[in-house]
């Protein structure tokens, strides 16, 4: 069945929308310090969350206007039960060309081999540490051991390349930063480093403790001999980043600007050509000027930035409006409504109400 022209997701500053990330719960089994509280958590109930059939109808309506990639999120989005079904009715959606997860693992040896059959494409698997110590302290719960076993689960079920969301902090990680490095080079894992953003659900983000991009690079690069920019524009457009060095390896950070760039993680392979991992430098770098996705959370909000205050209610709609033009109506306002980027980095930047659980990563 072809899909239908039915205009598009365009802001205010020209960026096109095709990409949704659908939180399917506020729950999850950890509790990374960065996200969520340590105790007495305040989830959802479940009447409150969208149904695969409210979630479904919500990404029908958003192909029409020119969704083509989806990411599953939480929470934890593996302790929703049934996800694998979820996964199976979004890929038979006509204008879905692209499915993925992001995970903590810890349920992953149980479900990877399902959600590939189902149709998942891509998998993050969140990972912030190699030692169980400190994976223990930024999580306060146990389940390192779990997280490894999905890992391996997920390449024996054929998910290729496997990639690895670390959030970078200071004073917590930054001697994570070589072994994982390690695990790149030896493995066809890619890492990528987040810079911690506030997001945290007790307010304690501190400027001070985001270990930024540019020092990431520099360490990995002082261990492993350099890293250069992956030159393929169709992955994050620094050809010309790299083409403009003349070794093409940088010693030194070098964050390429272009405005084609459109994934967040800037690619960097180690100069010797083992290896790659990627940077997403949410706080130092952001890629606002060509992000082209928003949000929708477990309860039906539509956000059009992680950042963003303000938030368009569609499940109403979905319970009440027989009619999907309305629901469209409403995207396309929360899309309208976007501001030009977050702006943490501003004396005036204000926090959301709602930490990242709530949200979806
Ligand atoms: N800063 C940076 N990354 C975060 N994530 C969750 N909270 C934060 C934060 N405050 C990451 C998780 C996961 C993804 C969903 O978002 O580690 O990889
Ligand atoms: Fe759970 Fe993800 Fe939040 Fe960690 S970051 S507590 S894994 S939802």
């Amino acid at each position: 069945m072809p899909v239908q022209p039915a205009g598009q997701l365009v802001d205010g500053f020209g960026r096109v929308h095709t990409s949704l990330r659908i939180s399917v719960t506020d729950r999850c089994n950890i509790r990374c310090f960065y996200c969520m509280p340590a105790e007495d958590v305040q989830f959802l109930p479940r009447a409150e969350l969208l149904t695969f059939e409210e979630i479904v109808r919500t990404v029908r309506v958003g192909t029409g206007l020119g969704i083509r990639k989806l990411r599953l999120t939480g929470g934890e989005p593996l302790v929703r039960r049934d996800l694998p079904e979820l996964v199976r009715q979004l890929a038979e959606i006509p204008g879905v060309e692209d499915i993925g997860l992001t995970t903590n693992g810890i349920l992953l040896a149980e479900q990877a081999a399902a959600l590939r059959a189902a149709g998942l494409k891509r998998l993050n698997i969140s990972l912030d540490a190699l030692d169980p110590d400190v994976f223990r302290q930024v999580t306060r719960r146990e389940g390192y051991e779990r997280v490894l076993e999905g890992i391996q689960a997920a390449r024996q079920a054929g998910f290729s390349p496997i990639k690895i969301n670390a959030v970078a902090i200071r004073g917590l990680t930054e001697d994570q930063l070589v072994p994982f490095g390690q695990l790149a080079r030896e493995t066809d894992t890619e890492v990528r480093f987040i810079e911690y953003m506030p997001l945290d659900a007790d307010n304690a983000w501190e400027r001070d403790r985001v270990l930024t991009a540019a020092e990431i690079l520099q360490r990995l690069s002082t261990e492993f001999g350099g890293l250069r920019p992956v030159e393929d524009p169709a992955v994050n457009g620094c050809a010309t980043a790299a083409a403009e060095s003349d070794s093409t390896v940088v010693q030194l950070p070098q964050l390429p600007q272009s405005a084609a760039a459109r994934a967040p993680a800037t690619e960097y392979q180690f100069a010797d050509g083992r290896g790659r991992i990627g940077i997403i430098a949410s706080v130092t770098q952001p890629f606002c000027h060509s992000c082209n996705r928003f949000r929708l959370t477990a309860d039906g909000k539509l956000r059009n930035c992680l950042f963003s205050l303000e938030e368009t209610d569609i499940r109403d709609l979905l319970r009440s409006s027989p009619q999907d033009a309305p629901i469209a109506a409403a995207m396309q306002r929360c899309i309208a409504a976007k501001q030009a980027g977050h702006r943490i980095d501003s004396a005036d930047f204000q926090q959301p109400d709602r930490p990242m659980y709530s949200i979806g990563g």
